[in-house]
């Protein structure tokens, strides 16, 4: 991923984590995306009090994307809080892989630094997606 790209999708990831709502875990993420078009979105987790009906950063980011009419995620940012790099949960795992090609970049940042960078198929290999759904 070209090093201008990297910084605006931590910037916008950054500037996502500011709107969590994590009340509950008091654990903030931003995600962002950028899609075929060169755009990004961004999103943050919101959470519940009925605990299991919180969502995580990742879906609020791809929900933007689906929204704005684009169709494929060209690279994923995740920021968590702490020093920790984060990691897609496997639930985002999933729901990423339905817009990622398998050699999409998805990095861990945090508010300090960006991270290791893995592909999708690194994070979720083996994966099941839309091509089995096709009928033959
Ligand atoms: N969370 C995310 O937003 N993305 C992940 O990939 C992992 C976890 C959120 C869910 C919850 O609001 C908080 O982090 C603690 O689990």
């Amino acid at each position: 991923m070209e090093p201008a790209l990297l910084q605006q999708l931590w910037q916008a990831a950054l500037a996502a984590q500011t709107k969590a709502y994590a009340p509950y875990s008091r654990y903030a993420v931003g995600a962002a995306v950028v899609d075929e078009h060169g755009v990004i979105h961004a999103g943050c987790n919101v959470e519940n009090a009925a605990y299991p009906q919180g969502w995580c950063a990742e879906a609020s980011a791809l929900s933007a994307l689906v929204m704005s009419g684009a169709r494929r995620v060209r690279g994923v940012l995740v920021v968590g809080t702490g020093g920790a790099w984060i990691t897609p949960c496997g639930g985002c795992r999933q729901k990423l892989r339905e817009f990622c090609d398998p050699d999409c970049a998805i990095v861990s940042a945090n508010q300090d630094s960006l991270g290791p960078i893995h592909s999708m198929d690194q994070l979720l290999p083996h994966s099941f997606g839309p091509d089995h759904l096709k009928q033959s």
